[in-house]
């Protein structure tokens, strides 16, 4: 399938396409590390924050445990600065089969999806260290953009709500993300635009899948909450933003 054909139903769906002022700013020669390092960090919080999700919600403890285990090695290399960035690449291993809490009212398709889409995000975050060591971007610490916070202070604080409310800003960041990458991909180095091609399938998957999984746990049609959520997604997207970052607002 061409990506023109993953990028339209992600076009309908973002209420704004990202303005032409962040693609100027994204790829000026002194953003380039900014941009390698925060999409790092944007591919261990997608990953992250599907664990939390399976944990809170569906796996038995046991699982839960060999969860936090299969990640530990990828938040040490970002967190203590440990281990080196090849290393990571063996790790991406999950070693226990998972199994639903007893008292989940949550199936195993959100186990399932959820656990292929923490894979693919750490295969993501290796390939971001591969594409840091090619172009010689060091790895140090960054501050996280207003994004994802801007859109998580909307969740509402009852379940089920809660759930399907964080699966809707699930669905929102990885469209935003496949839709930047086909921005970049143009005017970036053919090395680094090929891999923004190749993500972009990905993230086109995962967007589908947490909007699926949102509405088969809601009881009602969750039209009106994709909504809400994609007027306060644009809005962070299409007003003045001064700290540049992956999913930053316009420039200042
Ligand atoms: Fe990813
Ligand atoms: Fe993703």
């Amino acid at each position: 399938m061409p990506y023109s054909d993953l990028l339209n139903p992600i076009n309908s769906f973002l209420k704004c396409e990202t303005p032409d002022p962040w693609v100027t700013e994204a790829i000026k020669p002194e953003n380039f590390s900014m941009l390698l390092l925060d999409h790092l960090i944007c591919e261990l919080k997608a990953s992250q924050s599907a664990m939390f999700l399976i944990r809170k919600y569906a796996v038995d403890k046991e699982s839960g445990i060999a969860l936090l285990e299969w990640l530990k090695p990828f938040e040490q290399f970002i967190y203590k600065k440990e281990g080196g960035w090849q290393d990571l690449i063996d790790k991406n291993i999950l070693k226990k089969s998972m199994l639903p809490k007893s008292n989940s009212k949550y199936g195993q398709d959100l186990i399932d999806k959820m656990v292929l889409l923490i894979k693919e995000e750490l295969h993501h975050f290796c390939q971001v260290l591969e594409m840091m060591d090619h172009y010689g971007v060091e790895y140090k610490n960054i501050t996280s953009s207003r994004y994802a916070k801007g859109m998580l202070k909307h969740v509402k604080t009852h379940e089920p709500d809660t759930l399907i409310d964080k699966l809707i800003c699930g669905a929102y960041i990885e469209a935003r993300s496949c839709e930047r990458f086909a921005k970049l991909a143009p005017h970036v180095d053919k090395r680094l635009g090929d891999f923004y091609i190749s993500l972009l399938r990905s993230e086109a998957r995962h967007y589908q899948d947490y909007l699926e999984l949102a509405q088969s746990i809601s009881p009602e049609d969750i039209t009106a909450k994709v909504e809400y959520f994609g007027k306060v997604e644009a809005d962070l997207i299409s007003s003045p933003d001064a700290d540049f970052k992956f999913h930053s607002g316009i420039p200042e």
